[in-house]
């Protein structure tokens, strides 16, 4: 596996591959991998020739770039090049800051996707869909890739890069990986590690959480506020401090009405030092 840090080589690798017709999938990621980064490598590999994978942690889309959750985000660049290798990608793509943003973070021009990057996790974390479709889409430009894999885990995140991809008319097929998980339902995620191993064991009930809820909606008990209500009511005494719980309409996230039939049960809560998103789709 090459490991390449310029769009130079890039470009002068992913054309090579082009002219002898191979057919080439993405995977962006910020790093430090888990098995649910993995199982987008192996799903890319199902789809296409040549396997890219990239790290950048993007400062772009936390809300303090110049430090907290930015600075202390996991960097484990030699590890993860451990996993790739392992896992049969082709690249690994691991730019630095003034590769992807030569003119300074602040003067980047940006991609915003209105309505559903303010709601829900955009509504707690202002900018940080901006942040997410301005650097997809310049991936997307850099490499080229005829498809690109993203995790259901963030929900919400498909739906902005979907809604990328088709308004800016990108050549590119999105598709999305579910959710893997740890033995006790606990979505893997990067930031799992900043809990203690209790807080990993208590951490599972948000899943449980969201199934109850799911169950619930399936066999028709109760209305959309009572379970959304009962449900935060639920994490709060599991010791989360929910900032969201709810029901939505699974292709635009706006609020599931009794004529919607397919839904996503879509949460975040803090545990201690870590917030959790998490989410469950159904048809009723
Ligand atoms: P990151 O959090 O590193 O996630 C990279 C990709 O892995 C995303 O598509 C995410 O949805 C997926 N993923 C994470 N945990 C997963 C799990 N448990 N099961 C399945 N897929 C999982 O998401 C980002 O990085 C960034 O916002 C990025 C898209 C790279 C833009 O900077």
């Amino acid at each position: 596996m090459q490991t390449l840090t310029t769009l130079a080589e890039l470009r002068r690798q992913v054309g090579a591959w082009r002219r002898a017709g191979e057919r080439i999938a993405l995977v962006p990621t910020m790093g430090n991998l888990h098995t649910g980064h993995l199982q987008l490598v192996e799903v890319a590999k199902q789809h296409a020739d040549r396997v890219l994978v990239s790290i950048f942690v993007n400062p772009l889309q936390f809300a303090d770039a110049s430090g907290g959750d930015f600075e202390r985000y996991p960097r484990t660049f030699e590890a993860d090049r451990q996993k790739l290798v392992e896992s049969g990608a082709d690249l690994l793509f691991f730019p630095s800051q003034e590769e992807m943003y030569p003119a300074g973070v602040e003067n980047v021009t940006r991609v915003e996707v209105p309505g559903i990057s303010n709601i829900l996790c955009g509504e707690f974390r202002p900018g940080h869909f901006v942040g997410v479709a301005t650097v997809v889409a310049k991936f997307f430009n850099m490499v080229q890739p005829d498809v690109a894999v993203f995790g259901e885990k963030d929900y919400q995140q498909l739906l902005v890069i979907r809604r990328v991809t088709a308004e800016l008319c990108f050549p590119v097929e999105i598709i999305g990986v579910p959710t893997v998980r740890e033995a006790n339902g606990l979505a893997m995620s990067s930031r799992n590690q900043y809990l203690s191993a209790e807080e990993r064991q208590r951490a599972a009930s948000l899943y449980r959480t969201l199934q109850a809820a799911k169950e619930q909606l399936i066999s028709g008990e109760g209305d959309i506020a009572v379970i959304e209500s009962a449900a935060e009511d639920s994490l709060k005494t599991a010791g989360f401090r929910p900032e969201y719980f709810t029901v939505r309409r699974a292709h635009d996230l706006q609020p599931a009405t009794a004529d919607d039939t397919a839904l996503v049960i879509l949460a975040a809560a803090w545990l201690g030092e870590a917030r959790l998103i998490d989410n469950i789709q159904l048809q009723r």
